[in-house]
């Protein structure tokens, strides 16, 4: 992998939300091409690369429906709470499809999930509603079980006193299977390299709440 990098500096970030991570690349020397669903994230992540004057070409689009140029890049990344957000498995499908033609023959995909243990386990209810802080927060999930969709309700609140105001967020995440996971990336072309616990190099154990995929788009 670090030798196809150093030949080849494109890097696809697929929901790239803010931009933090394109950015740490882009800082690095990759050409980052960084992609969300949402037009206020991509605005965001616009004002954090001038700001910052790193460049990064940004483009709104649903991963499902990715189009960037073909054959292009050694490294697609998708991380920390976004590939859950494509509910429908036929959609992800789609996006891995999209993503493994926008790599490079060898070409690198690493994306995490949230498990379904994580999802199930409500790993989703938290809070800190601590009056010092300047934005409180409690969101509540509940999981389906048939549909494997987990709804997480948002609550914020903003500023004190009379001056607050409160902003409430659905947030709908898919628990996907190991299982399925595989066989979607082989459906779309990609060979399975390795699934890590999060944040470590350890394999999956059955206390796993998120998983790290690496997957490489064949040769040929
Ligand atoms: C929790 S954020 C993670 C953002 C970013 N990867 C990061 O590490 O900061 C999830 C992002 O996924 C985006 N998203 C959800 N569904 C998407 C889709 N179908 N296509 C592209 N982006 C999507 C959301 O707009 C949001 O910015």
């Amino acid at each position: 992998g670090g030798s196809l990098l150093r030949r080849n500096r494109a890097v696809l970030d697929a929901a790239c939300g803010t931009g933090t991570v394109a950015l740490m690349f882009a800082a690095d020397g990759y050409q980052v091409t960084a992609v969300d669903i949402s037009a206020a994230m991509i605005e965001e992540a616009r004002r954090k690369s001038v700001t910052l004057q790193i460049p990064l070409a940004l483009l709104i689009q649903d991963v499902a429906e990715l189009s960037v140029e073909p054959s292009r890049y050694a490294l697609c990344i998708s991380l920390f709470d976004s590939l859950n957000y494509v509910t429908v498995p036929a959609r992800l499908h789609q996006a891995f499809l999209r993503i493994h033609d926008a790599l490079v023959p060898g070409g690198f995909f690493i994306f995490d999930l949230n498990t379904p243990l994580a999802l199930r386990s409500h790993m989703f209810d938290q809070e800190d509603l601590n009056p010092q802080e300047p934005v409180r927060y409690r969101w509540r999930s509940t999981y389906d079980e048939r549909t494997c969709l987990c709804t997480v309700c948002m609550e914020f609140w903003i500023g004190s006193g009379a001056e607050t105001s409160k902003c409430t967020e659905i947030h709908v995440q898919r628990a996907y299977e190991h299982a399925e996971v595989l066989q979607l990336l082989e459906e779309a072309g990609f060979q399975f390299l390795e699934a890590l616990e999060a944040y470590t190099f350890d394999p999956l154990r059955p206390t796993t709440d998120r998983v790290f995929y690496i997957a490489q788009r064949l040769e040929t």
